[in-house]
């Protein structure tokens, strides 16, 4: 599989703390292309469907409640290497491990509330796409 694209949300904590614009330019400086973007407010049903995997992990609740406490931007962004190197710009799940200059270091509370999720395989980047957008709205 093609590993020219990866899935992202600006999470409910970054969106609400203002954060959307320099997110943005960091995504954009570190070269990716917008390939797809919306800016929505995911029902709990919705969270719980996109995080089903996490289902038996002792956060998913957590998670689910948060994920769906407020709006976020959910995109899709092209490069090569784009889910490795979308990983590094992002930094580690829990922001107080993250290194220095990513963006969960810089805009993220916590780690439940940490600004940003970036897929973990191409295959994920796929599946997690095609659950927010449909081909019209893929540019
Ligand atoms: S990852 O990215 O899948 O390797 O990270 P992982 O540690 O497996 O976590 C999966 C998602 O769960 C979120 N998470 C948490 N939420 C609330 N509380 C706690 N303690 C917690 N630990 C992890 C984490 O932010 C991941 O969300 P996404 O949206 O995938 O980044």
């Amino acid at each position: 599989m093609s590993n020219n694209k990866t899935f992202t949300m600006i999470k409910p904590d970054a969106v609400a703390n203002g954060h959307i614009g320099a997110i943005l330019d960091q995504i954009i400086k570190a070269g990716f292309k917008i390939n797809a973007m919306k800016y929505i407010a995911l029902t709990e049903q919705t969270a719980g469907k996109f995080y089903e995997v996490h289902k038996e992990r002792p956060f998913y609740g957590e998670l689910v409640g948060f994920m769906s406490s407020g709006p976020i931007v959910a995109a899709i962004l092209e490069k090569d290497n784009a889910v490795e190197d979308f990983r590094k710009l992002i930094g580690a799940t829990d922001p107080a491990k993250a290194e220095a200059g990513t963006i969960r270091q810089l805009f993220a509370e916590s780690i439940g509330a940490n600004a940003i999720h970036g897929s973990d395989s191409s295959e994920n980047a796929k599946i997690e796409g095609d659950f927010f957008f449909s081909a019209l709205e893929k540019f």
